[in-house]
């Protein structure tokens, strides 16, 4: 129970639409109005998805999920999460999953699921967007997303099935403490001894803090803590 009454399950209400611009811009509309902690937003097709950073998100009709969760009193891990939750939804195809910090999920290397978070701390709200590729096939991506963007290879009527899941398992990870979703992404860390470049240096990953930031180790042996949202990473 939180400090304003009882809290519903995650995915009520429900609001599922055909064409959307983006599940997150609705999705912030409704927190704003005043939506509960849990609502939800589906979409078979976005005409204008968000990614982080300013990009763009775009998929087939049909083929992925599309999805925005309003949180109240969203956990300060939340974008971390958000990312193992997702990574033991896409295990449950059969596939083995990690996590390229802060939250971008990799099978194979290749990244099947885009997760935005945003909101308003001060109104103590946040917007939970996850794209899965569900049932992607290689032609659906755009040429220049070829050799990176992944796909669960599951059939399109496994998308309210992904849905369901990842709504159970968002669920049992937002009661576990902030020290399991560490380690859990310290488990999945797919950046851990790579080489990082940034906008204003580059180092060898050397895992994930006690804040949820990436740690990089320079070549003269400093360290550098990064937190999600303030670079854009390359890496080797
Ligand atoms: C990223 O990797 O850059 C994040 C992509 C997030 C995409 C999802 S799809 C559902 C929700 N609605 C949006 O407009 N974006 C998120």
């Amino acid at each position: 129970m939180s400090a304003s009454g009882p809290r519903g399950g995650l995915g009520s209400p429900h609001l599922h639409v055909r064409v959307l611009d983006s599940t997150n811009t609705r999705a912030r509309e409704l927190a704003a109005a005043g939506a509960p902690h849990g609502t939800l937003v589906t979409a078979v097709e976005q005409r204008a998805g968000r990614g982080r950073q300013g990009r763009t998100w775009s998929a087939p009709p049909g083929r992925a999920l599309l999805s925005s969760l309003v949180l109240r009193d969203p956990p300060r891990l939340l974008p971390l999460l958000a990312g193992i939750a997702v990574a033991e939804v896409a295990e449950r195809a059969g596939v083995s999953a990690q996590v390229k910090w802060p939250n971008d999920v990799l099978v194979g290397g290749r990244k099947v699921a885009g997760i935005l978070v945003e909101g308003r701390p001060q109104e103590r709200w946040a917007v939970l967007g996850i794209g899965v590729n569900v049932a992607l096939r290689p032609d659906d991506f755009p040429p220049e997303l070829r050799d990176t963007a992944g796909t669960l290879r599951l059939e399109p009527g496994a998308v309210s099935g992904t849905l369901a899941a990842l709504l159970e398992v968002l669920e049992r990870w937002l009661e576990r403490p902030g020290e399991a979703v560490l380690d859990a992404v310290r488990e999945r860390d797919a950046l851990r001894g790579h080489w990082i470049t940034w906008s204003a240096g580059e180092g060898i990953a050397d895992g994930i803090d006690e804040e949820g930031r990436l740690v990089i180790r320079a070549g003269d042996g400093s360290r550098v803590a990064l937190d999600a949202g303030e670079v854009h990473l390359g890496y080797t």
